[in-house]
């Protein structure tokens, strides 16, 4: 899948966003290594700290589906901004070496690998073996 289709899938996702609080709507959409993206909103609460980001829903739905490889996730929301600390430590689980690629609603977008936004990471292989 060419990076504008995961833009435009992330762009048409976007209007299902539940943001009444922030008013900042984000729609990500998550290509695995079976070819297949998922699409992901955010979803706000009226208990504000209960929100869950667009990336992580995406991200559960995929994994949900029997996904365990993330190569690449477009992110858009209006002013093209970047994922937060906690979707990047969850995608990085998956997606070691994926692509993050983020839009503004103009269609403007740049990319970043997962170690540009997540360098010196966490993750299973600092676990002690089983
Ligand atoms: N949000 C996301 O969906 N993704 C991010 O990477 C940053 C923040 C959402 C959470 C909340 O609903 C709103 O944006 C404002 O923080």
């Amino acid at each position: 899948m060419k990076d504008q289709e995961l833009i435009a899938l992330a762009d048409k996702a976007r209007a299902m966003a539940y943001a009444p609080y922030s008013n900042y709507r984000v729609g990500a959409a998550l290509l695995t290594g079976s070819g297949k993206a998922y699409t992901g909103v955010n979803v706000e609460n009226a208990s504000y700290g209960l929100a869950i980001c667009a990336e992580r829903t995406a991200a559960v739905k995929a994994v949900s589906a029997g996904e365990r490889e993330f190569v690449a996730i477009a992110v858009v929301t209006d002013n093209g901004g970047s994922p937060c600390g906690a979707c990047r430590q969850v995608l990085a689980e998956f997606g070691p070496q994926m692509r993050i690629i983020l839009a503004d609603s103009a269609g403007k977008s740049r990319e970043y690998s997962m170690s540009e936004l997540l360098p010196d990471s966490f993750g299973p292989a600092n676990l002690p073996k089983k």
